[in-house]
């Protein structure tokens, strides 16, 4: 009969006692962190479950990882699940793939899903920024990794990219092209990603010592190629119009693109584009799309590897990481100055 992990051998492994390690369970407020992370990260070692039913119910730790993302039908996310499956097999585990469509009422379902399944662990692009899902999530003691997005009071490892380097690049790229101004079509402002890359913007136009007011704001609602078409109709309705735009990930910019094309408007020669994320459909586009590269499938790779060493043999020497990635800009014929 398989070894079923009892509380006082994960008190032992620990090296506390067996009121601590109820108390991270069913009272974690009352623990300090570091303790606190050491009892979560020895139970999902030893693969430890409280109740007794669910106890004989476990052979052993689970052999599947669970990745929640944000959008399924973003290819930003389908690089990452990618990357993060290939580490998985590798270690002969599965993944779970699971989309909460930026929903945290769904990103909460999902977390019970996983805790009731006690898989291994958990890679996710958070939906609910403000942490009350996690921490619900965080009693049952299964670790997990951010990727993309990571929550300010978060404990766990992360795998992100510098998006604020990456809005410089893109910016500083466009005024290098001979541009006066610039606008920015972002996603929903309450999204880091999407303030940090207009902060990369505008240290750009700081940069070349131009005024905040050359970059003109567009907010679409949502990072998705829908959204790009209205952002694009409103860019074209700006007096005058900004002759570059920059926009927050390839979805937008291949919205906007089939835009400015059904209105006539000739890329780059009369309408400058750059997206970010470099998907696979960027240099595929009807104009090849010069893009910020994010490296998400490393992202997704590094990102499993971290939860792999926080859930293996070594788990109770495992120390929180957060990983930045750099970003790089990739140039094609959407930003170039017409040939002069
Ligand atoms: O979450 C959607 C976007 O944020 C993706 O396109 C990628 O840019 C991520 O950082």
């Amino acid at each position: 009969m398989a070894h079923t992990v009892g509380i006082k051998e994960v008190a032992r492994a620990a090296g506390v006692s067996v009121g601590t390690v109820s108390n991270v369970i069913n009272r974690p407020h009352m623990v300090a962190e570091e303790t606190r992370e050491r009892v979560q990260s020895t139970i999902a070692r030893l693969g430890y479950v409280r109740s007794e039913s669910a106890r004989q119910l476990r052979a052993g730790q689970s052999r599947i990882i669970a990745l929640l993302v944000l959008d399924m039908g973003n290819p930003f996310f389908v690089d990452v699940a990618t990357g993060a499956e290939r580490v998985a097999r590798a270690d002969k585990l599965g993944v779970m793939l699971c989309n909460s469509a930026e929903s945290s009422a769904e990103e909460a379902d999902y977390l019970s899903l996983f805790a009731e399944q006690r898989v291994r662990g958990v890679l996710l692009t958070p939906a609910d920024m403000s942490g009350r899902n996690l921490t619900e999530f965080r009693r049952h003691g299964i670790p997990f990794v951010f990727v993309d997005r990571v929550l300010p009071s978060a404990e766990g490892c992360s795998v992100s990219v510098d998006d604020v380097r990456g809005g410089t690049l893109a910016v500083r790229h466009l005024l290098d092209q001979g541009h006066p101004e610039v606008a920015y079509v972002s996603g929903p402002m309450s999204l880091k990603q999407c303030r940090d890359r207009e902060e990369g913007a505008r240290a750009a136009l700081a940069d070349a010592g131009l005024p905040a007011g050359a970059l003109r704001h567009i907010e679409a609602d949502r990072l998705d190629v829908a959204s790009g078409r209205d952002a694009g109709a409103r860019l074209l309705g700006l007096a005058p119009r900004p002759t570059a735009v920059f926009c927050a990930n390839d979805l937008l910019a291949l919205g906007v693109l089939q835009a400015l094309f059904a209105a006539g408007v000739r890329v780059p020669e009369e309408m400058a584009i750059v997206g970010y994320d470099d998907i696979e459909f960027a240099a595929a586009a009807a104009v090849p799309l010069t893009s910020v590269r994010q490296p998400a499938v490393r992202m997704g790779q590094q990102a499993a590897e971290l939860l792999l060493e926080e859930t293996g043999e070594d788990a109770a020497r495992h120390r929180h990481q957060r990983i930045v990635f750099e970003p790089e800009l990739i140039v094609r014929e959407s930003s170039l100055a017409a040939r002069r």
